[in-house]
């Protein structure tokens, strides 16, 4: 018997499936029927809510649109679609050869997705689940096999495994063009350069800061840094200078993992 989805995780592993319940992971996608979307008339909202909410709408049986107004929960109200030119939204083939919708749903959702004969596509799980981060829990049978622990991974392993979504270090010789501010979501891109990450030999991961089911950061600079030298008086969280926020556009915020000077 094929072990199930978060269900079957959940009864061993209850510690670990409470704090992802309320992660922004766990709600990443849902469909768009809770009462104060309803108005809008869409099938799926995607993003937790933290920062954003864009909805995705089934069009036709060829066709799904991405709204042209999103949610930004800073700013509280809608406004552009982030890329998006006009509110009147972009329709998208559902088997364009870039597969950009589909690819939209699979960094969001957890299993294989389907197409139906309508052209209906199928979500297994909606949100960032237990399986798209521990892999396929079939063999683990209930504890008696195996199953990735990503913690057990070295830190450029986790790089490209959380990097299946926030994108990975580009190989050595290409380019990524670090003036553009919208690439700075791709944290495994921005921390591999850091001094921090390449010179402590492997010790600086992903989950050093961050609690791997609720999501939540601790800098943890201190465990490496106890007395930083500063030549001039210093006041505000390290993060605050080290990893500043930057604001691609009003209501999104992205902490920079480039940790630098
Ligand atoms: C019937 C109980 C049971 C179910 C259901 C179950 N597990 Fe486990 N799991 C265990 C036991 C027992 C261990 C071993 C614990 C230990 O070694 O301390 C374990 C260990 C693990 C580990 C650590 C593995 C390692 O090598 O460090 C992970 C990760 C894990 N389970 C994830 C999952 C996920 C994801 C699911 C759902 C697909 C799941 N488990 C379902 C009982 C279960
Ligand atoms: C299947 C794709 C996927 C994988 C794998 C993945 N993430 Fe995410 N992650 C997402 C998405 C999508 C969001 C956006 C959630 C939202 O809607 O705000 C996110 C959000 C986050 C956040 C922000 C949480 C918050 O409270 O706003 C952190 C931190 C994070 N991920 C860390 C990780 C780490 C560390 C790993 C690897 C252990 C990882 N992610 C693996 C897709 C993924
Ligand atoms: C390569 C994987 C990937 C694809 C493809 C993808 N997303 Fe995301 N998405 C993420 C991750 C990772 C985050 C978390 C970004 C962050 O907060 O650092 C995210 C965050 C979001 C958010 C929350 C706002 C924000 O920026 O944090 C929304 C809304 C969203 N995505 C919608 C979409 C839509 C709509 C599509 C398709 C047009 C799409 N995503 C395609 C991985 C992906
Ligand atoms: C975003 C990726 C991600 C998701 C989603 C996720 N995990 Fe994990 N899980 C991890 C990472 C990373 C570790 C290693 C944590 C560490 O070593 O700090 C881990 C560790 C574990 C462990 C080993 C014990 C521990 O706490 O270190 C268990 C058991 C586990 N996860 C179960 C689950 C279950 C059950 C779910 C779903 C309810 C789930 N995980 C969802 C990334 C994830
Ligand atoms: C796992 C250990 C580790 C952690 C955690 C860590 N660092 Fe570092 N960091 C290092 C190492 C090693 C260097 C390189 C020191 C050297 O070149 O002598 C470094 C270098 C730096 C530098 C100099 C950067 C440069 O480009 O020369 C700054 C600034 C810095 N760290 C700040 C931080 C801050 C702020 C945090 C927390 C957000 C942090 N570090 C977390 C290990 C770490
Ligand atoms: C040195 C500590 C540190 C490490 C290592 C680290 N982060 Fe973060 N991360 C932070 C801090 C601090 C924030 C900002 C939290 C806040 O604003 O509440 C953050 C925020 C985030 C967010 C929310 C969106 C954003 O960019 O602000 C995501 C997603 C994220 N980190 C993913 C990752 C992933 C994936 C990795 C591994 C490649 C990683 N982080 C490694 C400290 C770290
Ligand atoms: C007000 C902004 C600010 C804050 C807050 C801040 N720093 Fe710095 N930090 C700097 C600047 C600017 C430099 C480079 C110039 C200098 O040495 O003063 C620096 C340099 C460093 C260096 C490199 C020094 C060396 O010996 O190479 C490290 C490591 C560092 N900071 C860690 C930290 C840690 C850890 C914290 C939190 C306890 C922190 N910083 C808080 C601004 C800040």
């Amino acid at each position: 018997m094929a072990l199930g989805w978060a269900a079957d995780c959940v009864t061993c592993h209850a510690q670990q499936a409470a704090a992802h319940q309320g992660s922004a992971h766990a709600r990443s996608l849902r469909r768009a029927d809770a009462p104060q979307w309803r108005s809008i008339g869409a099938d799926w909202a995607f993003g937790a809510g933290s920062q954003a909410v864009t909805f995705v709408s089934q069009a036709d049986p060829q066709h799904y649109l991405e709204h042209g107004l999103s949610y930004y929960a800073k700013l509280d109200r809608f406004d552009l679609t982030p890329g998006h030119g006009s509110s009147a939204g972009e329709r998208y083939r559902t088997f364009d050869p870039s597969a950009a919708i589909l690819r939209c749903f699979q960094c969001h959702s957890t299993g294989k997705l389907t197409v139906s004969a309508e052209g209906q596509i199928g979500v297994p799980q909606p949100g960032v689940q237990c399986q798209a981060c521990h892999g396929d829990g079939a063999r683990h049978n209930g504890g008696r096999g195996p199953i990735l622990n990503p913690g057990k991974l070295s830190a450029s392993a986790m790089n490209d495994a959380c990097g299946a979504c926030h994108r990975k270090p580009v190989p050595a010789g290409d380019d990524t063009d670090f003036s553009n501010p919208w690439n700075v979501r791709h944290q495994p891109l921005y921390l591999a350069r850091s001094a921090c990450f390449l010179k402590s030999a492997g010790r600086l991961k992903c989950t050093t800061c961050h609690d791997a089911h609720t999501g939540a950061a601790k800098p943890m600079c201190a465990s490496c840094h106890a007395q930083p030298k500063h030549r001039v008086a210093v006041t505000g969280t390290c993060e605050s200078c080290h990893m500043p926020a930057v604001e691609p556009r009003p209501g999104l915020k992205f902490a920079n993992h480039w940790i630098s000077r």
